[in-house]
């Protein structure tokens, strides 16, 4: 079982038992969403009439929902994502708790939507979450956006390993982006080594450093 944390910036954030490790920093689980996954990775391919997302690590599913609520008008989403340990109910629900209802009401509907399945949650926006380990994931397609939110390297070293991230380079479009929250020196390293331009980018509230990979 999981714990519900509340972050500094008054969002909901989830301390996961199994890898000792919030799901988001905390000094603002919304704020620091908004800032890698939204602003440094969604908006950057605004000027796209359809956006292709790859999420590592559902989780919560706050990064989908912002990325809906943050999708230009007219824009279609095809999201796909991976986790290898979904949340039960009772843990999505005491997060969804901390949102307003009609965010609630969205969360819910996304962690309902059953695995390995293509769903449209609108006529914009279509969903696949697929319930594996990232270390066993083929890309179904391409991707113009990966948002890399794993646990971090230290707690989880087998998620930034090489193959990984070149078969996201792989199925990256070309001047497709990945971003990431973690700005470890040994990533950026890896990345630049696999082919990616690594951009090192302001963090979000009290983090230093993002990375923003493009290739
Ligand atoms: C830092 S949390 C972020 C989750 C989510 N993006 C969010 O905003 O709530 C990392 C997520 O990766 C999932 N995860 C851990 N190991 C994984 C693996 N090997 N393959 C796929 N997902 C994994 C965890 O269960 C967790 O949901």
């Amino acid at each position: 079982m999981n714990n519900i944390v509340v972050t500094n910036d008054g969002s909901a954030s989830i301390f996961s038992t199994r890898f000792g490790e919030q799901y988001h920093s905390k000094h603002g689980a919304w704020a620091e969403s908004m800032h890698v996954f939204i602003k440094m990775g969604l908006c950057q391919k605004r000027h796209l009439p359809k956006l292709s997302v790859f999420e590592m690590g559902f989780g919560s599913g706050l990064n989908l929902l912002l990325s809906i609520k943050h999708l230009p008008a007219n824009c279609h989403l095809y999201y796909e994502t991976v986790e290898k340990f979904p949340l039960q109910s009772t843990e999505y629900e005491a997060f969804a708790v901390h949102l307003t209802s009609e965010d609630q009401a969205i969360l819910k509907q996304l962690h309902c939507y059953d695995w390995n399945r293509t769903i449209d949650f609108s006529a914009q926006v279509q969903v696949r979450k697929i319930q594996t380990d990232i270390c066993h994931y083929t890309p179904s397609q391409t991707f113009d956006i990966v948002y890399y939110d794993a646990f971090s390297p230290r707690a989880q070293p087998e998620c930034w390993e090489a193959q990984i991230f070149s078969g996201l380079y792989d199925r990256l479009a070309d001047d497709g982006i990945l971003v990431t929250y973690c700005a470890k020196g040994s990533v950026k390293r890896l990345l630049s080594k696999i082919g990616f331009q690594v951009r090192t980018l302001p963090g979000p509230p009290y983090k230093r450093e993002m990375i923003q990979a493009v290739k």
